[in-house]
């Protein structure tokens, strides 16, 4: 059942981001966030995979975040942050930018808390996107859409903050947000009643993962954590080579959810000293497992949501017999989007192949002799890769 969310003046203590000393998220804090999110964002399940236990010869369970009430875990960092607001921070309510899934746990946390929201959006962000937001929020949020990139809806948030007092809330690098998405976590060990030997998350700016270590590291130390990130897009482990969050200068966006620049200046030294191994995945083989989940498991996995589980068997391997916990993160994915997903599975499987011939602009050298010889060199050659 869902409750009523708690009055700024009845709120549990809030977490504040200003800590002088010690880590910045701690398990106390995580607990804390579970206990906001009780009975106002629902659990989702964890389900055991027999298909991937096969694969990597232990036993696989999957948090089901694609279940959860707006098909992302991105909720519970939003929750965590909004409800903690106080009663001059609720009046003057908030903003952000994002063109996905916090979007949408933003707005329904808005709607929920009873905060009114200014969410930035460019106009790239599908038409499904901009529907489930303006439906999650109601009247309590406004979708503005400007810009062709994140960039710039990021800059008007930032400039919107700035003008009309709203409080900005970070998708990934705030202490809240943070707490909440350990919650994730949290959530799993008590519902499968012990800690797994192995936990795997996806990373973006790193909020889900920086959560999870946050509280693993005090509650069960002994746990091993895999962040995984897009190939194109491994801003942690860049962090993590330069010692600092840096910008990467080309990220290859198809993983839309994790596809992310820079590293938090949070979230890094959280990561850095929680002990988590980074991997990568390249971007083909997430869209070989979300097909798999798709046509095998029945589950509608977005690129992000796919990423931790494209990675058991291919860039981690695991004890045989081991219990490894995989968070499938989020399910929006767009309908418009599965040809691309099958083109690159079927590219990255080597089932599917692009030539470039050069030959003269003129009439006759599709037909003649040594073009022909090229393209048949060309494919035998691609036949033995
Ligand atoms: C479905 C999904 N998975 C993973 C991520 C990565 O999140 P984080 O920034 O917490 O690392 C996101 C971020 O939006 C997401 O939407």
């Amino acid at each position: 059942m869902v409750r009523p969310p708690p009055d700024a003046g009845t709120n549990p203590p809030t977490d504040d981001p200003a800590v002088e000393s010690g880590p910045l998220v701690t398990a106390v804090m995580v607990e804390a966030a579970a206990d906001r999110l009780d009975g106002c964002i629902p659990a989702t399940p964890v389900e055991i995979s027999s298909r991937l236990s096969a694969r990597v010869g232990a036993t696989v369970w999957l948090k089901r975040e694609d279940l959860q009430v707006v098909r992302s875990y991105k909720v519970r960092g939003a929750y965590n942050f909004v409800v903690q607001l106080n009663e001059a921070e609720r009046t003057a309510g908030v903003v952000s930018a994002s063109a996905g899934n916090h979007a949408q746990g933003l707005a329904y946390a808005c709607a929920a808390v009873g905060v009114h929201g200014r969410i930035y959006v460019p106009r790239t962000t599908p038409r499904q996107k901009r529907d489930r937001i303006a439906a999650l929020g109601g009247d309590m949020v406004e979708l503005v859409v400007l810009g062709d990139s994140y960039d710039d809806a990021a800059e008007a948030a930032a400039s919107d903050e700035v003008a009309t007092g709203a409080t900005r809330v970070p998708a990934f690098d705030h202490s809240r947000t943070i707490a909440g998405q350990g919650t994730v976590l949290a959530e799993a060990v008590q519902q499968l009643g012990a800690a797994p030997d192995v936990v795997v998350v996806p990373v973006g700016g790193g909020g889900l993962l920086a959560g999870t270590v946050a509280w693993l590291e005090e509650r069960h130390p002994e746990v091993r954590v895999v962040g995984v990130e897009p190939a194109g897009a491994a801003c942690m482990a860049a962090a993590l080579t330069a010692g600092a969050p840096v910008a990467l200068a080309e990220i290859d966006g198809f993983v839309d959810g994790a596809a992310v620049r820079r590293a938090g200046e949070l979230t890094y030294p959280l990561v850095r000293d929680g002990g988590a191994e980074l991997v990568s995945v390249p971007e083909g083989q997430v869209c070989c497992e979300m097909l798999a989940m798709y046509q095998s498991d029945g589950i509608i996995a977005e690129p992000a949501g796919a990423l931790a589980v494209a990675a058991l068997g291919t860039a981690i391997s695991v004890a045989p017999g081991a219990g490894v916990l995989c968070v499938v993160s989020g399910g929006n994915n767009d309908v418009s989007r599965y040809g691309e997903v099958v083109e690159r599975a079927l590219v990255h499987e080597g089932r599917k192949h692009y030539f470039l011939v050069d030959f003269p602009q003129e009439p006759g050298p599709l037909s003649n002799r040594s073009t022909a010889r090229k393209l048949d060199l060309h494919e035998s050659a691609q036949r033995r890769n």
